[in-house]
């Protein structure tokens, strides 16, 4: 199936040969070790320590309230638990817009104290200077245009981004200096799949599409949603891979009878 299954190490140098080879990128959030675990012996090509981690671990409505340390925490339980996937971390909100001193600092701390391999940073020509800053300093930046959560409160809806001609237009030239910047690769999240092709086959960087379509170089879904944990989430781009709510519900009902009823622990399961 992959022609890359057997990389020891995927590095963001293994992204771009994909690319130029046609082999799609798989990618997928994580945000703690067991998990993270999982998902590098399944043989993940990229796992992203998301800033989502707001959402679906720690319950906030957005992304914006997770801190430095907070990301710096997650991503360090990623690290423990992956031998081969790239891990990207995203810098979260605060952490790099006010200027490229503060965000080369942040990003030299995810790096730092994590043992990442990579940072994420959302935006276009509004970062472009913290962008160039931060890859001269050697550490690999992935880029984010489209539906760019951090920005939720300027855009005031998670709706489909960049339908207008004009946001459309400023995407592809934000893609193209972000590629120009030094980014090695771009999630593209929540754009019409027409405009994400246009992207891809524009750049010699590998794009990753979340709700983007099909002509994206790879995609990335957050494993809370592939994976069915949650249920009052499901927009027409996610493909749920299981229903774990159904199941995780039975099963706790199923140890809560078995409790209340003495049946469980029995004889076999005690010392
Ligand atoms: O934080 C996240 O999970 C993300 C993905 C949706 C791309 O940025």
């Amino acid at each position: 199936m992959s022609t890359y299954r057997d990389v020891k190490k995927i590095t963001t140098n293994t992204l771009q040969k994909m690319k130029a080879d046609g082999e799609k990128i798989s990618m997928i959030t994580a945000y703690d070790y067991s998990f993270a675990r999982l998902f590098d012996a399944a043989g993940i090509d990229v796992i992203l320590v998301g800033d989502s981690a707001s959402n679906v671990m720690a319950g906030h409505e957005t992304t914006l309230p997770l801190t430095l340390e907070q990301m710096i925490y997650h991503a360090q339980c990623v690290v423990r638990g992956v031998s081969r996937s790239l891990i990207v971390v995203d810098m979260p909100f605060g952490s790099y817009q006010s200027n490229s001193d503060i965000a080369l600092a942040s990003a030299i701390r995810i790096m730092k104290e994590t043992g990442g391999h990579s940072i994420k940073m959302e935006g276009g020509s509004e970062i472009l200077d913290s962008i160039q800053k931060v890859v001269a300093a050697g550490i690999p930046v992935m880029g984010h245009l489209g539906l760019t959560p951090q920005s939720i409160y300027k855009f005031g809806t998670y709706a489909v981004r960049a339908k207008e001609e004009a946001e459309a237009e400023k995407l592809l030239a934000d893609a193209a200096a972000l590629q120009a910047a030094g980014c090695f690769a771009l999630v593209l999240e929540k754009i019409p799949a027409s405009l994400a092709q246009k992207v891809s086959q524009s750049l010699h960087i590998p794009t990753i599409g979340i709700g983007a379509g099909m002509h994206t170089d790879g995609q990335v879904l957050v494993m809370h949603d592939m994976l069915g944990i949650n249920t009052e989430f499901k927009p027409r781009f996610l493909r749920q891979y299981l229903q774990l709510h159904a199941q995780i519900t039975g099963a706790v009902q199923q140890y809560i009878t078995d409790v209340k009823t003495s049946a469980f622990p029995n004889e076999a399961e005690s010392y």
